[in-house]
């Protein structure tokens, strides 16, 4: 039988992210329980009085969700280092040494043809590096809404944001999470087995989840410039939101864009025994 070497641990860049993950979640947990901000989180929130109803509702919630998200994000990219250090008792159980669950199912990656590999990675650039493109845009026309002076231009600026957000923005990246999932999954990379690759997933997720929660937002600033001409105050805390929240989503997506070219090393335990399993398959 081939040895089996056991688990080296995840990487140390792993346990840093998670330890930042944690503090995030920690700062959020302590916005949404003691109210700080304002509560209510969302488009509303942001409006100026008279405004902030009818609209924005859906976010309602939204924060616990992420923070969830979070959660789920930070545990799983640690989840080695907290079986084997941070819960050694419950490491011993034999359902957690069982995770993840569905591994006796779980099957060797399909590989694609060099072409068509090829092909599906030029998609996955164009898309992916393409929502980058389009939220740097989208960060500038923001920026000149709030900064114009010229009544017009921040008229059109906010209308531009609005079709940019919801047919190329929102587009782009639901194409870059399915055609990245389906690369994953589809060569030896793996969807769960290498860091890089699940810190991707859980990134991309979440960034689509807060670009939903933006939408109702920026559909509502557009309609309103669409009517008429803003005031340097009309909806101030919303305008100051669209382009905090895209300043944050271009960081994370360079952050991807580093993640996938640097591809960081370190494997999961599942991806550590998948692999030591074809070894042995192979053998
Ligand atoms: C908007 C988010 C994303 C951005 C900006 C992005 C960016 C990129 C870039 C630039 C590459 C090319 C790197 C290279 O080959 O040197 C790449 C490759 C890759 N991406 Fe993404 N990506 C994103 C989302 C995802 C997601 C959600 C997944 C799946 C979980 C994923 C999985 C992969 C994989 C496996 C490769 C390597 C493919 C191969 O070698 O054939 N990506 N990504």
């Amino acid at each position: 039988m081939a040895d089996v070497r056991p688990y080296p641990g995840a990487p140390r860049w792993v346990k840093v992210s998670g330890i930042v993950i944690g503090a995030l979640v920690l700062l959020l947990a302590i916005i949404v329980f003691t109210g700080v901000g304002g509560g209510d989180h969302g488009p509303g929130r942001h409006a100026s009085p008279g405004e902030a109803g009818g609209h924005g509702g859906g976010t309602r919630g939204g924060l616990p969700m992420l923070l969830g998200v979070l959660v789920l994000g930070g545990v799983a990219l640690n989840w080695g280092w907290l079986v084997n250090r941070a819960l050694p008792r419950l490491g011993r159980s034999s359902i957690v040494r069982r995770w993840p669950l569905w591994r006796r199912t779980a099957r060797v990656p399909m590989t694609m043809t060099s072409g068509l590999r090829k092909f599906v990675l030029a998609a996955h650039v164009t898309s992916s590096v393409g929502t980058l493109g389009a939220v740097t845009v989208f960060l500038a026309l923001a920026v000149v809404g709030l900064t114009s002076q010229d009544a017009q231009m921040v008229r059109a600026v906010y209308i531009a944001n609005g079709l940019i957000a919801w047919y190329i923005i929102l587009p782009l990246i639901l194409a870059a999470l399915l055609i990245g999932v389906v690369q994953s999954l589809s060569t030896p990379w793996g969807l769960f087995r290498h860091y890089w690759v699940l810190a991707k997933l859980l990134l991309t997720i979440v960034t689509i989840y807060v670009l939903l929660n933006q939408m109702d937002g920026i559909s509502y600033i557009a309609g309103v410039a669409a009517e008429t001409t803003l005031s340097s105050a009309d909806l101030r805390g919303l305008r100051n939101s669209l382009w905090n929240h895209a300043g944050g989503g271009l960081v994370v997506l360079l952050v991807l864009v580093g993640l996938s070219i640097y591809k960081p090393r370190g494997m999961t335990r599942y991806g550590w025994r998948k692999q030591h399993e074809q070894r042995e398959a192979s053998h």
